[in-house]
């Protein structure tokens, strides 16, 4: 258990080559593999549909993301976890303009598929990584997020740790301060813990400047 209060950034290795990835399942590399066909194949014609496109990182239980596919139909939601047991849970309850993929955010930012196709990424209460080869918040994640977005997208964050907030605010100093995107009701499983136990949220929303 992480001690959110205490919780420093540990060193992140730098990456040997600036085009690959490295990542929990794989790295960039991980969509290029033969088994891995079927899943880049729905992954490209969901992108590929009409509409604007939101990606929600860190699903989990999926309250957020299937609360906003139902909010905001118009809207295509697709959202990545890393944890298989919550990806099977959601996707049988993700209505048509959902996606829940497991995958690593970093390989779905990396993977080239995404480049200027997202209007919005929200982010709520990343995991406080201990080892540098699962932190997400990294000027390479930053930089790779800046490639995914299109005019006027915006990244939304959510923490509780103090520390991540003042890294990714120190990562997207280059980008201005936006208002939040709409959302709905339903609280994330964090975010209803923090409410339930008075612990103080951060919340940042970003656009390229
Ligand atoms: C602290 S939990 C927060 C979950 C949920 N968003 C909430 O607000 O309750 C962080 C989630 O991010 C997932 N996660 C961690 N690293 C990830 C990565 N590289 N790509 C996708 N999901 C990741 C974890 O498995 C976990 O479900």
């Amino acid at each position: 258990m992480v001690d959110r209060d205490s919780w420093t950034p540990p060193p992140t290795p730098t990456r040997q080559h600036q085009s690959r990835v490295p990542g929990a399942m794989g790295g960039s590399l991980l969509l290029d593999l033969p088994q891995y066909a079927p899943l880049k194949a729905e992954l490209a014609a969901f992108i590929h549909q009409p509409g604007p496109l939101a990606v929600e990182i860190g699903f989990d239980h999926g309250i957020t993301l299937l609360d906003h596919a139902r909010c905001f139909p118009t809207w295509r939601w697709l959202g990545v976890e890393i944890r298989e047991k919550q990806v099977l849970a959601v996707r049988p309850n993700a209505p048509d303009n959902c996606l829940p993929l497991r995958l690593d955010a970093r390989t779905l930012l990396s993977c080239g598929l995404l480049h200027q196709r997202v209007d919005r990424v929200d982010v709520r209460f990343p995991t406080p990584a201990l080892n540098g080869r699962h932190l997400l918040w990294t000027p390479a994640f930053v930089a790779d997020l800046a490639t995914c977005l299109r005019p006027g997208g915006v990244v939304t964050i959510a923490t509780d740790v103090p520390a991540l907030a003042r890294l990714i605010e120190g990562l997207f100093a280059g980008w201005k301060s936006v208002a939040a995107p709409p959302r709905g009701a339903a609280l994330s499983r964090r975010e209803r813990v923090c409410r339930r136990d008075g612990v103080a949220v951060w919340w940042g929303s970003f656009g390229l400047g």
